[in-house]
């Protein structure tokens, strides 16, 4: 069988650098052996006619890829993928801006993606759409005759189905799932949402589709070496050289306002404030690459954020000492873990998150002799699988001040147990395990080892 993954973004094979999220470093890191084919959105909008995709090879993985138009894009991309569903699964309907031309141009779209899609596929084929971009696309690459196995993971969170009903035409969308022959999600509940809300909006209606609980990951030991060589590389001499001794609180995640940035802000602000004793000994970096900046909730917490760091320095900063340090740019691969390996503590405190594998790549590039500690938001899906993690509410500045407070004052002991416990967790269920669990649910591949987390 040959494995035809489509999601709506492509890696950049040549480099790899920036905020390019968890979806890509997930199934980069589970590639199989074999020669697969992997189609998708090349990142550039034309005016042309999308009818003429690219193919390129790359170290055994063919890359089919096609500009959008930029109408396209505004309605599919920025405006229902990114401000209708994103917002709704994250749980933040406040932000959630519903538009029945975007709903029309999503539709659009995975239209155009199941056409450069079909002609494609060999028989025997198995096919694996990645994300809540591609719902629809079963049901359109089925109407063109598409009799594959084709199964879909959710890399974000499903919310509850009282959440899902603030969504006009949330049947549709839910519709769209059922022609898939397996969904998979991140964490048990997002599995229990999803069957909920198709038990309530399809009664006595079509069988559902079968799901499986499939955590995504990373690959440690691939982590592991990147971080040496971050850490031997330019910027990481410079980070570590720069610290001065210091301790460093360190925060990875795009732009972006399910990573709860501000409240991860204030609670910093919290721990400055009651806890003195750590002025001039720590410092908080927040790397925060700019992400889907032309969508406006994106550029208010931008501007957020700008004013709340500005007060932290002007309350806080000396004119030898800076508590806080704070970037919008992408980094290499291999310089982000790098740094996370300098981190005495993994910030990592998102509202709401379908996994969070700058969570994971924390413990895998930290080194075992004298581990950093991980304080976790019990929002992340990670956090059901780190257990050592000091896991607190985002929502409770201070509760985070006092985990990042015992954080930073834990006992080398304390800390190589719950590194330790992180460490096999991520090597039992890394993501080759992820990709080979799905598949073999799927019916593409023989199971070989236990699946991380079948449900
Ligand atoms: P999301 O998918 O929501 O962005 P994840 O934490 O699951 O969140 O995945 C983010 C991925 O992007 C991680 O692999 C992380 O290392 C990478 N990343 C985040 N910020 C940067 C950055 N500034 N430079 C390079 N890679 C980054
Ligand atoms: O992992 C979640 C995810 O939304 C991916 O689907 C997406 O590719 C990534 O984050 C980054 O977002 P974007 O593609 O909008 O830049």
């Amino acid at each position: 069988m040959r494995l035809v993954l489509v999601s709506n973004r492509l890696p950049n094979p040549a480099e790899q650098s920036g905020n390019e999220g968890g979806l890509l470093t997930a199934v980069r890191s589970a590639l199989p052996d074999e020669p697969f084919l992997w189609i998708g959105w090349n990142g550039r909008t034309s005016d042309e006619d999308p009818s003429t995709p690219t193919r390129r090879e790359h170290h055994g993985v063919s890359y089919v890829s096609f500009p959008l138009r930029h109408n396209d894009i505004e309605r599919y991309y920025a405006g229902y993928a990114n401000r209708v569903l994103w917002p709704l699964f994250h749980q933040s309907p406040a932000r959630l801006c519903y538009r029945k031309e975007d709903e029309e141009g999503y539709l659009r779209v995975n239209e155009i993606f199941a056409h450069l899609t079909a002609p494609l596929l060999h028989p025997g084929d198995v096919l694996w759409v990645h994300d809540y971009h591609l719902i629809p696309l079963a049901k359109a690459l089925r109407a063109l005759g598409v009799r594959h196995p084709i199964g879909f993971f959710l890399h974000i969170p499903f919310p509850p189905h009282g959440a899902l009903r603030v969504l006009p035409g949330h049947r549709r969308l839910l519709a769209g799932f059922l022609d898939y022959d397996l969904v998979g999600f991140q964490t048990a509940d997002d599995e229990e949402a999803f069957r909920d809300a198709v038990r309530h909006e399809f009664a006595g209606g079509p069988a559902p589709p079968r799901t499986g609980v499939f955590p995504a990951s990373i690959d440690p030991a691939e982590c592991t070496r990147a971080a040496a060589r971050g850490r031997r590389g330019t910027h990481g001499r410079r980070l570590l050289q720069s610290l001065t001794g210091r301790r460093l609180i360190l925060g990875v995640d795009r732009l972006d306002y399910s990573k709860g940035l501000p409240e991860r802000l204030r609670a910093y602000e919290r721990l400055l404030e009651t806890q003195p004793r750590w002025h001039r000994s720590i410092v908080f970096f927040q790397i925060a690459p700019l992400s889907r900046s032309e969508i406006p909730e994106y550029a208010d917490l931008r501007a957020e954020l700008d004013g709340i760091v500005g007060r932290i320095l002007g309350r806080f900063a000396d004119y030898d000492w800076l508590p806080i340090r704070y970037m919008t740019r992408g980094f290499r691969r291999d310089t982000v873990l790098g740094f996370l390996s300098l981190a005495r503590v993994g910030l990592v405190t998102p509202l709401r998150d379908g996994m969070n594998l700058v969570a994971k790549e924390h413990v895998a590039a930290q080194p075992e002799e004298d581990p950093g500690v991980l304080v976790l938001s019990e929002f992340a899906g990670a956090a059901h699988e780190l257990t050592g993690a000091l896991v607190v509410n985002p929502y409770d500045p201070e509760g985070v001040a006092e985990a990042l407070d015992r954080a930073l004052a834990m006992p080398l002991e304390e800390r190589r147990e719950r590194h330790a416990s992180n460490l096999r967790a991520i090597v039992s269920a890394d993501a080759r395990a992820w990709a080979r669990a799905f598949l073999a649910e799927l019916g593409g591949v023989p199971r070989q080892g236990s699946p991380p987390n079948p449900a």
